[in-house]
């Protein structure tokens, strides 16, 4: 991939003479990891841009330049909505993306390299924050492939285990394959140095994790929307079923599942919130290409 500073070769206005190209990109920020989960899925992580703040759980426009408009010369940023994977703490930023063959940002964002830049534009928003919820005992984190996303960051958030007694992770994918990325991060967490200082050692224990999957043998079959239905989720997990008293909750997925749990939520008492008026659970989609 051509790096993206030499895409447009810049010139100062008075003396015609060429200047770094970096003004072309005021927002680029270089990638240092990529990971391939499957040949669907990838994370990668990049610089971090010194001024940036946000909340864990947040989402953030990052993409690529386009090639040069054929007529114009003139090129534009492809831009989608990311969730960052990296808690509000880390220095780098990570994200988690799909592969789509035939996706205008995908189909070459998941080629980048070490090196690269990618464009970043540093205005974080999204639901997903502990500042739209009320105070709770548990917390549900739901997801459906690549919605795991602000869940990593989340889970690597000291105040998920400050502000809950018992952090609950759900995530149903297809395939056993697609559940590794959320896997090992889970596991990881074992040895987080920050969160062993900050929370205590064992921290992890207050984590229960129910992955499963719909298309692929594996220990856990079938969508979770069903198995708490059917009441064998909370059999499994042991825990009582979800009420508005002790739980909260995070959604992030694909529609479907969005608007299925959100409706099996409210069934159960709980309310929507939002930034401006916290509640019991908050919703957000999954951003696929
Ligand atoms: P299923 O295979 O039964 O459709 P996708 O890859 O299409 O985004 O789906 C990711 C996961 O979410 C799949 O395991 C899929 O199950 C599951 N899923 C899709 N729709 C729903 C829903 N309405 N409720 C619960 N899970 C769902």
């Amino acid at each position: 991939m051509q790096p993206m500073n030499e895409i447009l070769p810049v010139t100062d206005a008075v003396t015609d003479t060429p200047v770094k190209a970096t003004p072309a990109l005021p927002d680029a920020q270089t990638v240092t990891e990529v990971t391939h989960w499957t040949d669907k899925l990838f994370s990668f992580r990049c610089t971090r841009p010194a001024s940036l703040r946000f909340r864990s759980g947040e989402f953030v426009m990052i993409g690529l330049m386009n090639d040069p408009d054929p007529k114009t010369g003139k090129v534009k940023p492809l831009l989608r909505a990311y969730s960052i994977a990296s808690p509000s703490w880390d220095e780098e930023m990570e994200f988690y993306s799909i592969k789509v063959e035939n996706g205008p940002l995908t189909s070459r964002l998941q080629h980048i390299k070490v090196g690269d830049e990618i464009i970043l534009r540093p205005k974080p928003v999204g639901t997903l924050v502990h500042d739209a919820l009320i105070p709770g005992k548990r917390i549900w984190f739901f997801a459906t492939g690549t919605g795991f996303a602000p869940f990593a960051s989340l889970l690597r958030e000291p105040q998920t285990y400050e502000d809950y007694e018992e952090v609950i992770i759900t995530h149903t994918c297809r395939t056993a394959g697609e559940l590794t990325y959320g896997r090992e991060l889970i596991e990881s967490l074992k040895d987080d140095e920050l969160l062993n200082e900050v929370i205590g050692e064992g921290f992890w224990k207050k984590i229960k994790y129910y992955p499963t999957t719909t298309r692929e043998e594996s220990p856990k079959m079938g969508r979770i929307t069903d198995l708490i239905n059917s009441g064998e989720a909370y059999k499994d997990l042991d825990v009582t079923p979800l009420c508005p008293d002790n739980d909260r909750a995070m959604i992030c997925g694909n529609m479907a599942f969005n608007l299925e749990l959100k409706a099996m939520l409210e069934e159960a008492g709980l309310e929507e919130g939002a930034n401006s008026k916290p509640a019991q659970y908050v919703v957000e989609k999954a951003f696929l290409d």
